[in-house]
Order: structure tokens, then sequence, then C-alpha cells
């Protein structure tokens, strides 16, 4: 137990990296997460003091059914487990079940400038105009103050993060020296890690575009989702762009440079081993050679997620431990943004 008089300061950092993510429990992975975050995430476990939160409250932000919400996270959560990660080294935990996070979301939206919300480009989207954004939930708009609380109640030192949430961890850092420097000190500033180590996973229907879990939930072909079986990950590989080429050969199109780099990716070779590899090949022999990697990889991370998926208790009780570990730090911070503002 922290004494309350070590909670004025910000507990000292272990030796290891404190990092926090944020995954919406919306949708299915795909490929593009497996390759370019997850399997880096298991990779590099032992080196980082991960904390991944399934954002509940976030996915509320579009109503989803509730069914799906609850479903999703036990579906997220299992799915992360069975592509690696131990759940005993990371704290893999709900949102919701850590009640810090709304109370610091409610004192860092009072610490938000509205024109700071208005510019985000993920709200002018998703809000859209007119009409549209009337009707919008207003919570699309006060996102990233709750994202400002995920990552500001963990002390985190980095937040790996795809390049479309850059700007969402900007506000966390400018969110945590406004209240810096008008409180004293409260919060860690935290710093977007994005990747350029790992791979860069393109659409197989347009290559030209990042695969995107927004795209994938229109267009099927879009994307291989983790817990896509066999059968439709030879479809969809079939299915993907190529070029006019009539066979592997540089200069490659932009489809074929993603099926090398996909493969590639999944059996540790570099681009200019693949391209010497298939230089030459017939698409279908390469489609058929990513296909079988691709096939490889999922197959033990479906047995995983089948068995984790099919122990709904244990999943429960994981995460149910995982929040109390998450509240042990975010308890800590939340108090000492209460005392701060003298909410205590
Ligand atoms: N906004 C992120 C997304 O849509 C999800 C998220 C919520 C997040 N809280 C976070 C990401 C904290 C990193 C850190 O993908």
């Amino acid at each position: 137990m922290t004494t309350p008089a070590d909670i004025d300061v910000i507990p000292p950092r272990g030796d290891r990296p404190r990092v926090l993510s944020g995954i919406q429990p919306t949708f299915q992975l795909h490929l593009g997460n497996y390759l370019g975050a997850l399997r880096n995430w298991a990779q590099e476990q032992e080196r980082y003091d991960n904390f991944f939160c399934i954002v509940d409250l976030h996915a509320l932000t579009t109503l989803p059914e509730p069914e799906v919400v609850r479903s999703s996270v036990l579906e997220l959560a299992a799915l992360f487990i069975a592509c690696g990660l131990d759940p005993d080294r990371n704290v893999l935990f709900r949102q919701s079940e850590v009640s810090a996070h709304a109370q610091l979301g409610w004192i860092l939206e009072c610490h938000t400038p509205l024109g700071w919300l208005e510019r985000m480009t993920q709200f002018k989207s998703k809000a859209g105009s007119g009409r549209e954004r009337e009707r919008a939930a207003a919570g699309l708009l006060t996102y990233p103050a709750l994202m400002a609380a995920d990552i500001l109640l963990y002390d985190a030192d980095y937040v790996p993060v795809g390049d479309d949430q850059r700007q969402h961890v900007e506000l966390a850092r400018d969110l945590a020296q406004r209240v810096n420097s008008m409180r004293g000190e409260v919060f860690h500033l935290p710093q977007p890690l994005i990747r350029t180590t790992g791979a860069r996973v393109m659409g197989l229907d347009d290559p030209t575009t990042k695969m995107s879990k927004t795209t994938a939930r229109s267009k099927p072909a879009h994307a291989i989702l983790l817990l896509d079986p066999p059968d439709t990950v030879r479809k969809k590989i079939g299915r993907a762009t190529t070029d006019t080429n009539p066979e592997v050969a540089e200069p490659l199109g932009a489809g074929v440079a993603n099926l090398l780099d996909i493969h590639a990716a999944l059996r540790g070779l570099t681009h200019d081993e693949v391209v010497a590899q298939f230089s030459g090949a017939s698409y279908g022999a390469l489609k058929r050679a990513v296909t079988d990697s691709i096939n490889e990889t999922l197959a033990p991370v479906h047995a995983q997620y089948r068995m984790i998926r099919g122990d709904e208790p244990w999943l429960l009780g994981m995460l149910a431990e995982a929040a109390e570990r998450a509240a042990s730090v975010a308890d800590v911070t939340l108090l000492r943004a209460q005392r701060a503002v003298g909410l205590r």
C-alpha cells in the first residue's frame, strides 16, 4: 500500500519502461495488427512493463449492441493471449473495470479547451457535419480526454499506436503539460511510439492504403482477420490485387510487393530474399506460398484461441485480476490528480 505521504510525488519508475496501449474491442484484429504490433509486443514482452487496455468505454461512442460489447471484450482478450502475450507478464485489462479511467477522464475533460477537441481529425471525420453532427454522441468529441486518462493514469513512457492516433497522444501530452503547469507535477509525459520496425501491411484490395479495421468491416476482401479459417484466407489471397506484369518481376506493383512483404514477415526473411526467391514465379504460385505461410502462422493461434475463449470463467477471472493490478497503479495517480485539483 502506498501511504498518503508518498502520493504527492510521482512514484519511482521501475527499470523497465512502462508501455500503455488501448485497443478497441469492436472488431476482430487483422494480419496488419498482428505483424505490425501484436507479434512485436509478444516478442518484446520482457523488456517492457506492459499495460494493454481493452477500451470498452471508448467503444460506447458508437452505441454498439450490449451483447457485442461484452463478447468482443472476451474475444479480444483471448486473441491477445493466443498471439503469445502472457497474462502474468502483461496487464491485459478491461477499461470499465478500473473506475479511475472514467474519474480522471472527467477531470481532464474539464481541463481541455473545447477548441482542442474540435480540431481532432478523427472527430471531424467521425462526427460528420450539419444535422449528422448534431446527432453525434458527445462522447465522440470528448473521447481524447478519456484516452489521455488511460495513458496518464499509468505514468506511461511509451504509447504504441498507429499513425492515425498520433494526434490523440499529442493531445494527452499537451493536457499533461497544461495540468502540470497549472497545478504542479501531477503527470508523467508520455511519448507516442510509432513503429518503424515490424511490417506495414497494406490492404489486399487496395495496396496503396494501410490494412485497416474500418475498411475491413465494410469490405471483407480488404483484410485477413486473425480468426479467418484457412479456406477464407485462400480465397482472400486469391482475390488480392497484383499488377499487369505476367509474373513476379521488378519493378514490383504495390499489390505484389505487399504479398511478398507479408510472406517475408511471416517467414522471417528480408525483402530482397523473397524477391530473389519468387522472381519469375507465377502469381498463382506466389499466392499459394503466401496462403500457406499465413495459415501455418494462424493454426496455433486458432487452437489457443478456441481453448481460451472456451473457458469463460477463466477469462473473466484473468480480467478481474488484471483490473486489480491496473487499479493499484491507476488509483495512486487518480488520487494525486484529485488532490492537485482540490477534490481531496
Ligand atoms: N483511440 C485508440 C484507437 O481508436 C484506442 C485507445 C483508447 C488508445 N485509449 C488508448 C490507444 C490509449 C493508445 C492509448 O485505436
